[in-house]
């Protein structure tokens, strides 16, 4: 019938999508959230969407960044954007996890921030690596024997505190441990002194390993996007479209960086789990996030 014939013309990335989907593949540019159960196809969407800017809006492929969360994540939507419109074109796409995005673009001008001490050459520390640091620092700072170190919790609270700021470079751990507490996350009163010891002598460590932590990747990426205009400057022209997939997962300075990187035309279009973002173990932050969207993006598409 007619309704057969309308659906031959349309585009292929269009083909084949319910009302909802097509809705937000076909959203005017600017900032689309979109909010799905799992398994509905969101990151059908976004390849959705990637399609459409490029073949519909004529984005030049190299202008659109993708970020997602894991490495596995990020594998199977390359291969996916590979499938829907070919290689030559999805080679051209930033598709990466946020930490292998920020680490590319430190790499490239990260030399530039101001005080950062830290060259273009540097190491990324992984959990283990930095747990190494912390076990140092609680063995030769605080008379511990390396039996009885235990770095685990005051690595993780150290990691936790980096990503409840927008960036923590320049601060020291007395600032860390406020945002620790404001963050409301549990950390006994009892280390409170340690941890602010325990932050500032384990930032000394890296800096002299000319290296940076998983977190500092994105938080020293923010940093620079922060305090170097010529560098924010050029990465709002290299990538003129951002999108997001799993964005129910995104912390205080993933989301800053993704601001950051969208502004100042704001076209940002994010695929996030709707129930997760209501009921998951990071829901408050979750809200958060929602509610800064809205205020941080005129417009929203939801
Ligand atoms: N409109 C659609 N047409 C064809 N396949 C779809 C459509 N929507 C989703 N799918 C398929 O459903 C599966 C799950 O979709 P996916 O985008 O991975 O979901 P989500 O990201 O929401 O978990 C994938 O294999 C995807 O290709
Ligand atoms: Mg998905």
């Amino acid at each position: 019938g007619a309704e057969a014939t309308v659906d031959a013309l349309e585009p292929p990335h269009v083909r084949g999508l319910n009302d909802d989907q097509r809705a937000a593949v076909l959203a005017p540019v600017g900032a689309t959230r979109v909010l799905a159960g799992p398994g509905s196809g969101k990151t059908h969407v976004l390849i959705g969407r990637v399609a459409h800017l490029i073949h519909e809006l004529k984005t030049p492929p190299r202008e659109i960044l993708c970020i997602t969360f894991t490495n596995k994540a990020a594998r199977e939507l390359r291969e996916r954007l590979r499938d829907k419109i070919g290689d030559a074109a999805a080679r051209e796409i930033t598709a990466g996890t946020f930490h292998s995005v920020a680490a590319r673009m430190l790499r490239r001008h990260g030399d530039r921030i101001p005080g950062i001490g830290r060259t273009g050459e540097f190491t990324i520390y992984d959990a283990d690596d930095s747990k190494q640091i912390v076990q140092g620092v609680l063995v030769n700072k605080f008379g511990e024997t390396k039996k009885t170190a235990q770095p685990g919790p005051m690595r993780n609270w150290i990691s936790t505190s980096k990503s409840c700021v927008k960036h923590s470079v320049g601060l020291n751990g007395s600032h860390m441990l406020r945002a620790l507490l404001d963050a409301h996350k549990p950390i006994p009163p009892m280390s409170h002194e340690r941890f602010v010891e325990c932050y500032d002598e384990y930032e000394l460590g890296l800096r002299q390993a000319n290296a940076f932590d998983f977190d500092d990747l994105l938080s020293a990426t923010v940093a620079m996007l922060e305090m170097c205009p010529d560098v924010r400057s050029y990465y709002e022209h290299r990538w003129s479209q951002v999108l997001v997939d799993e964005f129910q997962d995104t912390s205080t300075t993933q989301y800053e960086l993704i601001r950051k990187l969208s502004q100042p035309q704001g076209s940002v279009f994010v695929v996030g789990d709707a129930d997760q973002a209501i009921y998951g173990w990071r829901g408050a932050e979750v809200a958060n996030i929602r509610t800064q969207f809205d205020e941080d993006f005129k417009d929203v598409q939801t």
